[in-house]
């Protein structure tokens, strides 16, 4: 089953980016990052007048107008959510109102702006990201499409545009890139991410690697469910050679990469010849006037980096099987909401009213339906190219209770296959939360915390450093469909950043020897007069 061994470069920089509270001389608190004795302070944001530009502008090229209005879709947001891409059979080739629903719910911009410390406007977007840096560029590389040309076009977030950045049929381009995945073969439209360190490191300086998952991962999880919401099966693919994408999106692979490839929709002819890929460099605005290097995110970039095709094909040939924990204690079932009980509101009413809600009524409990829905929608997969269709997820999800009607405050685990928590320990743990969550009080607040957990040193040994990627994303995707889910029923949630070893202290000794990935926070909001 073991084809890459080498996983020594995502541990390091894994134990390198962890947050650790420490007492300095003075007996204060300091939150750290890395592992003692090597910490350092874990926020840059030194120079204000670096604040990087949120948006990629290609100045020479001309803007594709989109529509911004669609015609509603039928499924029920959380039907969307809960969908794993894997569904819909046939042909389905989507057209460009598709391609435009989908760069705006995913990467496009709110309608919520605010000030920034040094006077730049912060203009919100549909999907969230860490300290709303974003970093994120989306590049569509299509076939001919019903109203578009074959080509390869970027998302412009500011204007919510296209730009053709190459004209023709691309897509044998990452057929090969991806060593013949089959949906890649059979897909109208690959969808490819990148992120531009930098956006994100300027603040959170080498966490800006993990972050890149986080937020890429959160990204996609509307991507998958506004493509399900149109009839469009997708497939995340995460073993390709990174260097021939990166040179056909015509970014560098070091300031600019790709993190995550998913197929969109599916036609029976598989791709044409791709033309010869010339060089390409538009120009782009400057983001800052100098950036500041953080060698360590090149560094386990390139560790988790493939190198061809061929590579890719072997990396994915035998996708990982983890055996879920077994219940060893009480189990209480879940009562989710049937399919005809489910809100009947799509997924485009509820991503743009989608928000962090970091106040939350700590007056009143939140229905056991609720928790259940959400626990249960959201945990139900996503169709990647290195998963098997029916393995379990790579993480499991502890929960710390603070607020369900009729459930023990206290900490438990999530079944999925089981539609089950598991109770550990009974009792009020609001003050543990708010610790664990990087001392943000919220976490205290919230009904529901839950904690993204994984074995990362058998998931490595399985997928070597790649599987950093892998393990991360499906993570936060996952809370990415959670986060989503929370607006279907009337209530918020947040990602958060935590204290990587306390928390799996404080999930042991069940925990012991997995990862902190991720967090999100959930429950009823709190009305304040800023939220
Ligand atoms: C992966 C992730 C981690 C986050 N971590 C925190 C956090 O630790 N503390 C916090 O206050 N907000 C956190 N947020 C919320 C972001 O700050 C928020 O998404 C961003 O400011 C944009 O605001 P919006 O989500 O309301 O659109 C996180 C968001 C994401 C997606």
């Amino acid at each position: 089953m073991q084809r890459n061994h080498e996983t020594g470069a995502a541990l390091a920089f894994h134990n390198a980016t962890k947050y650790v509270v420490v007492r300095d001389e003075a007996g204060e608190e300091q939150l750290l990052m890395g592992t003692p004795p090597d910490l350092e302070n874990p926020i840059w944001q030194e120079d204000w007048s670096l604040e990087p530009f949120p948006f990629k502008i290609y100045e020479t090229l001309a803007p594709i107008r989109l529509p911004r209005a669609f015609p509603p879709s039928s499924l029920p947001a959380l039907e969307a959510i809960a969908r794993t891409g894997a569904e819909p059979i046939g042909v389905i080739v989507p057209d460009l109102a598709a391609l435009a629903r989908i760069g705006l719910l995913a990467n496009g911009l709110l309608n919520r702006q605010r000030t920034s410390q040094s006077g730049a406007t912060i203009e919100y977007r549909t999907a969230g990201g860490t300290g709303a840096r974003y970093h994120l560029e989306l590049y569509f590389v299509c076939a001919d499409l019903p109203d578009l040309a074959a080509g390869i076009y970027h998302y412009a977030a500011q204007d919510h545009t296209l730009r053709q950045l190459r004209a023709g049929d691309f897509r044998g381009a990452l057929v090969e890139a991806t060593g013949g995945e089959p949906p890649v073969a059979h897909a109208p439209v690959m969808l490819a991410v990148t992120s531009t360190f930098w956006r994100n490191a300027w603040r959170y300086k080498g966490r800006a690697y993990r972050h890149t998952f986080w937020d890429a991962g959160t990204s996609l999880s509307h991507v998958l469910a506004v493509a399900a919401s149109a009839g469009l099966p997708t497939e995340l693919v995460l073993g390709y050679a990174d260097a021939p994408v990166n040179a056909l999106l015509g970014v560098d692979g070091e300031r600019e990469a790709t993190v995550a490839l998913c197929a969109i929709g599916r036609m029976n002819d598989s791709t044409a010849r791709t033309p010869t890929v010339q060089a390409q460099d538009y120009p782009t605005r400057m983001i800052s006037s100098r950036e500041v290097a953080f060698p360590i995110i090149p560094a386990m970039h390139g560790a988790s980096s493939l190198a061809s095709g061929p590579e890719a094909s072997t990396w994915r040939a035998e996708p990982g099987r983890r055996v879920p924990p077994a219940p060893q204690g009480t189990l209480i079932s879940l009562q989710p909401l049937s399919a005809d009980q489910l809100p009947p509101e799509p997924i485009e009413a509820i991503i743009p009213r989608r928000r962090s809600t970091r106040h939350y009524d700590t007056a009143v409990e939140i229905p056991f339906q609720a928790f259940s829905t959400l626990l249960d929608r959201s945990s139900r997969g996503f169709a990647a190219d290195c998963l098997a269709p029916d393995a379990p997820p790579l993480h499991d999800v502890y929960l710390i209770v603070n607020g369900v009607e009729g459930l023990a405050p206290g900490v438990y685990l999530h079944h999925p296959r089981r539609n089950a928590v598991e109770l550990f320990k009974e009792g009020n743990f609001r003050q543990q939360a708010e610790r664990l969550a990087a001392r943000q009080g919220y976490a205290a607040d919230a009904h529901v915390n839950c904690y993204y957990l994984t074995d990362l040193s058998t998931v490595l040994e399985h997928y070597g450093n790649r599987g950093y990627r892998l393990a991360q994303l499906g993570c936060s995707l996952s809370a990415g469909k959670l986060h989503m889910g929370t607006h279907t029923l009337g209530l918020g949630a947040v990602g958060s950043t935590s204290l990587d070893d306390e928390v799996i202290a404080f999930f042991s000794p069940h925990a012991a020897g997995k990862s902190y990935m991720f967090i999100t926070v959930f429950g009823k909001r709190r009305r304040t007069s800023r939220q």
